[in-house]
């Protein structure tokens, strides 16, 4: 007897921002129950697909679900109720052909993500089996954690442009140590703005410091010496990353930097990222130029492409089609994979399949406001993506997820590959 749906449903709860989000719980016939809760970006990409709210201002300044929610205990219940829960491809392709827009908008693809991933919870709950089993492309594989230490950007009140720097603990035998030289360096970088006197603005969206710094640079200076002031060796254990998400300061071919003085062209950005790889030990530069600046992204694969992972965000937004351009026009090198920017899983699948079979880079990704599913952590280890990005290592919704990680190592024995980082994912780095 297959494994059917018999009911799903949807109701509206908050996101680590305090802003309304869905949760979704599937039925399957034999009583099996998964939930999910569908995380929400701040600074989302043009071409992702839509997040459906209310626009009713009068409930939370027209941010609600409650049309979304509506949505997945109707027409989505219809359409989904009675149909073999274990066919996730047959699932997807109901919600998608249900929706019949490009960008998942009729719908919303928050009302689609939350009904695609409860319904394959629930699966596993069913098979009595781990989540990351149950998702599995078939080579399972902890992932390596690109952490949040400083935010700037959209994501803190901060005044530098760049929206996240980040620390990837690599150098460890396993993800447990890799986490705790994390907390060690994350407490080091806050020592560090203190004793220099700079204003620390709270926490940001992703748990990081937030903190009042003179210049985008200044924060790549000084992770670099958390990192020594922790005890590790920058580079040879813990190297930088950075999300420039340049489209949120971009304008007219510009790309406005007030914190360092400088309005760049994008060869003028490329010029000043590729000289602060020869400085700091940074490997990943996510999101380096605008989200529609084809050319620009050739340019910088071109000249940096070899020895730094080069990621795409609000420029994949997780599409198979616009990673398929990049693949075609030598554009970037990577691709971050956020579930809600596409709507379903079998989607997001498609993404992580298409990036492994041409070279490509994957790293799963939460967005800024999150929720305490850990869904991401079992997404991660699935698709043997070999890399996550969840935030800090402070405030609940990213800890659920690292957690979740720190369980999956220690009861399942998974793989952590992370010694072997920079060496398959930055093959050709030199330094
Ligand atoms: P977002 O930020 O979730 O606000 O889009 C995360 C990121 O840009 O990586
Ligand atoms: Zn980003």
């Amino acid at each position: 007897m297959p494994l059917t749906i018999q009911s799903v449903h949807a109701w509206e709860i908050l996101d680590s921002r305090g802003r309304p989000t869905l949760a979704v719980e599937a039925v399957l016939s034999d009583g099996a129950t998964g939930t999910a809760q569908v995380p929400s970006g701040a600074s989302t990409g043009t071409h992702e697909a839509v997040e459906l709210r209310d626009g009713d201002r009068r409930r939370y300044g027209g941010k609600g679900v409650l049309t979304a929610a509506a949505h997945v205990n109707g027409e989505i219940a219809n359409a989904v109720i009675g149909r073999n829960a274990e066919d996730q491809p047959g699932i997807d392709k109901t919600l998608i052909e249900l929706d019949g827009t490009g960008q998942k908008s009729r719908l919303g693809a928050n009302a689609l993500l939350g009904v695609s991933c409860a319904s394959a919870r629930a699966v596993s709950v069913s098979r009595r089996q781990p989540l990351f089993e149950t998702l599995s492309l078939g080579n399972p594989q902890l992932p390596v954690p690109m952490i949040n230490i400083l935010s700037g950007g959209l994501h803190a009140g901060g005044n530098i442009e760049f929206q996240d720097f980040l620390i990837i603990p690599h150098g460890f035998d396993s993800f447990a140590e890799a986490l705790e030289a994390a907390v060690k360096i994350h407490a080091a970088a806050g020592d560090l703005i203190r004793r220099a006197g700079c204003v620390l603005t709270g926490v940001a969206d992703e748990g990081g410091w937030g903190p009042l710094l003179p210049s985008n640079q200044h924060a790549l200076r000084l992770l670099t010496d958390a990192i020594s002031e922790a005890g590790y060796q920058p580079g040879d254990q813990v190297s930088l990353a950075i999300d420039v998400a340049s489209s949120h300061f971009y304008a007219e071919g510009r790309y406005k930097l007030k914190s360092e003085g400088r309005d760049l062209g994008s060869e003028g950005l490329i010029d000043l990222l590729a000289d602060w790889t020869r400085r700091f030990p940074l490997v990943s530069i996510e999101d380096a130029l605008f989200e529609d600046d084809w050319a620009g992204w050739r340019q910088l694969t071109q000249a940096l492409g070899q020895t730094t992972q080069l990621l795409g965000d609000d420029f994949f937004t997780t599409n198979p089609v616009r990673l398929q351009r990049g693949i075609d026009e030598g554009c970037a090198n990577a691709v971050l994979v956020k579930m809600n920017q596409i709507g379903t899983l079998t989607e997001t699948f498609a993404v992580c399949r298409l990036a492994r079979a041409n070279g490509y880079a994957a790293v799963v990704s939460a967005r800024s406001g999150e929720t305490e599913d850990s869904f991401l952590a079992d997404l991660a280890t699935a698709t043997g993506a070999g890399q996550i990005k969840i935030g800090s290592i402070t405030r609940g919704e990213r800890l659920t997820k690292y957690n979740r990680l720190l369980e999956l190592e220690s009861r399942h024995g998974l793989a952590w590959r992370g010694r072997q980082y920079r060496s398959e994912i930055l093959k050709k780095r030199s330094t």
